[in-house]
């Protein structure tokens, strides 16, 4: 058998919308499956407007552009997390300001935020590691005391809640990741969340490359022109009409999902003594069960485990290089940042394989991951 780390779910419709935006005559963006994947997110998730985007790094630069920052404003940022969150801002001239983590959800660490706010931070971006949302009642609370605006990078978090709202819906501005690593996935793709409506008319310049068709649709301009900076944020329908086919599917695919979690927390609970930690989930959240995680007590016992798993055709995943100890975030000022939990968790996580498996892959996958951890954490 051989487990890789992700499967794209196939849930049934497909095809079938595929088919059907490809013969509508219209397969750009802004189609039908595009305003119905919207208009999902904006009814289901809570969220107030929805953009479909080609990625969540697009999603991300639109929220840059919306900031509205100067060159050398700060944006406060964990240093665990992917590229994309950072890079969005940087790209701006914004300079990233790295904070630690937690060390049970591994989010950004609310209490270590405070300190690094200076008079020159425009915004504060969580992410929601492997869709269990970050502590996101006192960030907003920071944020709103020093008048910062809260970026929520949900891209793991699709159909994840904190005390009973979703993801997305959270802070003013929020991204989404629809990428084929992730739970609901459209190859590539994603969508920028806000619940500030200051912000819903010059997003949708500048989704359609600063122009303002957007009023030409709505009947309000005959003749559309250049009206702001932007880009080609918007996906073809195609990506839309395949997250179609998921979202009709959201509570079945959360429930898969969540076999596979279980399994895994009865599989390692057994090696909990031994020193092994695992992905935590707070009470006050509900997960899409997006990911699991394990933490070893160093990085020799992480690439024991990873290379017995390998030999065994499972492909567990090593996680984040953290951004400031990377090239880039060196370059930037990173070396300046001590961050311990950071740096033990770059080391010593390893990310277990996820997706919708069968019965049997699951008793494959943690049959043979425990004996790779067991022999891993004697070293
Ligand atoms: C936290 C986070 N933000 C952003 C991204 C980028 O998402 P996308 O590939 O949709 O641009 C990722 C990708 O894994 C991610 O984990």
């Amino acid at each position: 058998m051989k487990i890789p780390f992700v499967k794209a779910p196939i849930m049934g419709n497909e095809e079938k919308y595929l088919l059907e935006s490809f013969r509508s005559n219209y397969h750009g963006g802004g189609g039908k499956f595009t305003k119905q994947s919207q208009n999902f997110i904006e009814n289901e998730f809570g969220v107030g407007k929805a953009l479909m985007t080609t990625s969540c790094t697009d999603a991300l630069e639109m929220t840059a552009f919306l900031l509205n920052a100067a060159v050398g404003d700060e944006f406060i940022v964990p240093s665990y997390t992917f590229s994309s969150t950072a890079n969005a801002f940087a790209s701006k001239g914004m300079v990233p300001v790295f904070c630690d983590i937690r060390e049970d959800t591994l989010n950004i660490d609310e209490t270590k935020i405070e300190a690094l706010i200076t008079n020159k931070t425009k915004a504060i971006v969580p992410i929601h590691y492997a869709g269990i949302p970050a502590e996101m009642d006192k960030i907003n609370e920071i944020a709103e005391k020093h008048n910062i605006v809260v970026i929520e990078d949900a891209a793991q978090a699709v159909n994840s809640k904190y005390k009973n709202k979703y993801a997305g819906a959270l802070s003013s501005l929020g991204t989404y990741s629809f990428h084929a690593t992730k739970s609901y996935s459209s190859g590539e793709g994603g969508a920028l969340t806000m619940n500030d409506e200051k912000y819903y008319e010059r997003s949708e310049f500048l989704w359609e490359k600063g122009t303002d068709r957007s009023l030409v649709v709505q009947g309000l301009k005959n003749k559309y022109s250049w009206v702001d900076y932007g880009s080609s944020f918007l996906p073809s329908d195609l990506l839309s009409a395949l997250l179609c086919a998921q979202f009709e599917n959201l509570a079945q695919m959360q429930q898969k999902r969540k076999k596979l979690h279980d399994a895994y927390v009865k599989t390692f609970s057994k090696l909990k003594a031994k020193g092994l930690k695992m992905l935590y989930i707070p009470d006050e959240i509900e997960t899409n069960y997006h990911a699991f995680w394990l933490l070893f007590q160093n990085e020799k016992q992480r690439d024991v485990f990873l290379k017995l798993s390998l030999e065994k055709a499972i492909s567990p995943y090593i996680g984040y290089i953290p951004l400031h100890t990377s090239p880039m975030g060196l370059k930037l000022g990173g070396g300046s940042f001590n961050l311990p939990i950071t740096d033990f968790v770059g080391s010593s996580i390893v990310r277990l394989p996820f997706y919708i498996m069968d019965h049997e892959e699951i008793e494959y996958t943690c049959k043979n991951l425990l004996i790779s951890a067991e022999v891993a954490l004697s070293f």
